[in-house]
């Protein structure tokens, strides 16, 4: 509910952190958040870096204890914390935020965030999820390499907004959907975020196995795999086995 917020000056990484401090055996609420001014060493998915000038974006950890939730069930865990951050960003930006599969989200064909959820299992039964998010907000220069695909809300709205207020206003949406999720109605989540997939239903060219391929994203399977249409070929795949040519 945005009411645990703990702000770090300078950290490597919010979910490092966050991590950190749980296998300490420190109990944590679930809702608590750890926000960093300056996160220097940003982790994004596949290992990327996630970059961010200090002060300037929201970069933050979320801890939830989805104790209900069933493992195999987690891409609806994902899939909940995706349109909570599209949901939002689209109401505050009047633009539509769309979600580049699997948790990316997108303006137009910019990206302005990214989510990496980290699930700490034990066994068969959930202990914990890291939920962090960030976002770009008060920035307007980008990398060289990132540069023609990144953008902030500043770059859409001309101003400067309130990372802190950002914050609470973010956690509002997610508590929605994580109460969506609580009550079990997958079906319903998973139709939101088909609804909000970048490039549905458009031919596009993926890397499988280093082959550019083309086809058309056709939707997510319940476990999240990626569906694609080759000619009538329906094939599905998962994070690893696909990558998005631009
Ligand atoms: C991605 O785009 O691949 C995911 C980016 C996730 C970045 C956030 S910023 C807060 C949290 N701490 C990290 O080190 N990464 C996430």
């Amino acid at each position: 509910d945005g009411q645990n917020v703990i702000t770090l000056q300078r950290t490597p990484s919010t979910n490092e952190f966050l991590r950190k401090v749980l296998t300490k055996s420190t109990p944590l609420a679930e809702g608590t958040v750890i926000m960093a001014v300056d996160q220097y060493a940003g982790r994004g998915q596949k290992g990327a870096v996630w970059q961010s000038e200090p002060g300037k974006n929201l970069t933050f950890s979320l801890l939830l204890l989805p104790s209900f939730l069933d493992p195999k069930d987690q891409f609806s865990l994902t899939a909940a914390m995706s349109l909570a951050v599209a949901k939002w960003l689209s109401a505050m930006l009047k633009v539509p935020a769309k979600i580049k599969w699997p948790n990316d989200i997108y303006i137009g064909n910019k990206k302005i965030g990214g989510i990496l959820i980290e699930n700490i299992l034990k066994g068969k039964t959930w202990k914990s999820a890291i939920v962090g998010i960030g976002i770009n907000v008060n920035q307007t220069t980008f990398p060289d390499t990132i540069r023609d695909h990144a953008t902030s809300i500043k770059q859409i709205l001309h101003r400067d907004s309130k990372i802190p207020e950002l914050l609470a206003e973010l956690c509002s949406y997610i508590e929605r959907e994580y109460i969506v999720l609580k009550s079990g109605d997958f079906k319903a989540l998973l139709a939101d975020y088909k609804q909000r997939l970048y490039r549905l239903g458009e031919l596009h060219v993926f890397l499988v196995d280093d082959v550019e391929v083309t086809g058309m994203l056709t939707g997510v399977t319940e476990t999240g795999r990626l569906q694609i249409d080759f000619n009538g070929h329906m094939v599905d795949f998962d994070i690893k086995e696909i990558a998005f040519v631009i």
